[in-house]
């Protein structure tokens, strides 16, 4: 296993258009695993491949306290969205110190390939469904601040600048 670097929003290779994987092989795995390594060490609840600067549509999650319960979501379908929503304050390994509030819907229901090749179908609700919603508009090559309005927009870009020349220094 390796962990891999994290693009730092706003790399435009953020904005990338996952393509579906074709076959779960001995690749895939090996890509989990290093996904799920570099989630863990980086604290994330979610990562999507496209953050690894893998643009295939695998998403690695675990939103469980003691941090032991991984779900793997290859070529992710929404089945169903509720239509009521919730605000959720979200932050991304992307976009480092930046938490904001964003509307999505209070459940979902998904359909996945698993690492061994497994369809499923999960329903989730409260943090797994924020966080199924949001490693999936990664997949799509959208970032949570796209949410926000341009003016929120332009203050992170700002401060992840400086944080950025500051870590250089
Ligand atoms: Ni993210």
């Amino acid at each position: 296993m390796a962990k891999l670097p994290i693009l730092c929003y706003p790399d435009p290779r953020l904005l990338k258009v996952a393509q579906p994987v074709a076959k779960v092989d001995a690749r895939i795995q090996a890509l989990v695993a290093d996904m799920l390594e570099t989630m863990y060490d980086a604290n994330g609840i979610g990562l999507a491949a496209t953050q690894i600067d893998v643009h295939e549509r695998v998403v690695v999650i675990d939103t469980s306290e003691e941090r032991d319960q991984p779900l793997v979501l290859i070529n992710p379908e929404l089945v169903w969205a509720s239509p009521e929503t919730q605000v959720g304050e979200e932050g991304c390994l992307s976009v480092p110190g930046i938490y904001d509030g964003v509307e999505r819907s209070t459940s979902v229901r998904v359909r996945a390939t698993d690492q061994h090749g497994q369809s499923r179908e999960i329903e989730a609700d409260g943090m797994l469904a924020i966080c199924i919603q949001h490693e999936m508009d990664h997949l799509m090559g959208k970032v949570f601040v796209e949410y926000l309005s341009p003016l929120k927009r332009t203050r992170i870009k700002t401060k992840i600048a400086k944080a950025q020349r500051e870590e250089r220094r």
